[in-house]
């Protein structure tokens, strides 16, 4: 497939997954003190049914096209600190794969009813600081190199 589909693959389902990252840190978080705790449960589950069926395609999307980019990149790739990009992309691609182990706990806890909402909060968090990360290492591998 033509670079440029993955391309754009990548970077819009990236807007999709991260900006539902920041809302829900960002946006969500903030809200909880002024919103009755009822309610919050109420909104927090619609959220949270509403992301289980539209996350699996975006992270798949994300991923796919991901791997497919990286392709051309697997030179750099095999040698990651001889070059810049290379270290920059392998880190990227590894905090890439510490937020899709997240994803996985998550939805494992959740089915089995065992996800508590302080440890869904702790994982937001923790997903929020990779993606982050992960953005900055997308831009930065180019421009520091
Ligand atoms: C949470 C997961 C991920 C996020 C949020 C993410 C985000 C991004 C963003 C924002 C860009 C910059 C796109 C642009 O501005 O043109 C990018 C580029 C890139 N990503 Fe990811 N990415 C993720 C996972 C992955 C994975 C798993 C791989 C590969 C295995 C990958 C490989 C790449 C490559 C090769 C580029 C450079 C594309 C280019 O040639 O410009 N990404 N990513």
């Amino acid at each position: 497939m033509d670079y440029f589909l993955l391309l754009l693959f990548h970077i819009f389902a990236a807007i999709l997954f991260v900006g539902t990252v920041f809302f829900e840190v960002l946006m969500l978080e903030g809200i909880r003190k002024h919103v009755p705790r009822d309610a919050m449960r109420t909104i927090e589950a619609a959220i949270g049914q509403r992301a289980r069926r539209i996350m699996p395609f975006a992270i798949l999307a994300l991923y796919a096209a991901g791997i497919g980019m990286a392709w051309r990149y697997r030179t750099v790739l095999a040698q990651p600190f001889d070059s810049t990009l290379g270290t920059l992309l392998g880190l990227k691609i590894l905090l890439a794969l510490s937020v899709l182990a997240h994803f996985v706990y998550a939805v494992s806890m959740g089915a089995t009813g065992r996800l508590r909402s302080r440890q869904s909060r702790m994982i937001h968090l923790s997903v929020f600081a990779h993606v982050v990360v992960i953005v900055f290492l997308a831009k930065a591998m180019f421009y520091l190199n």
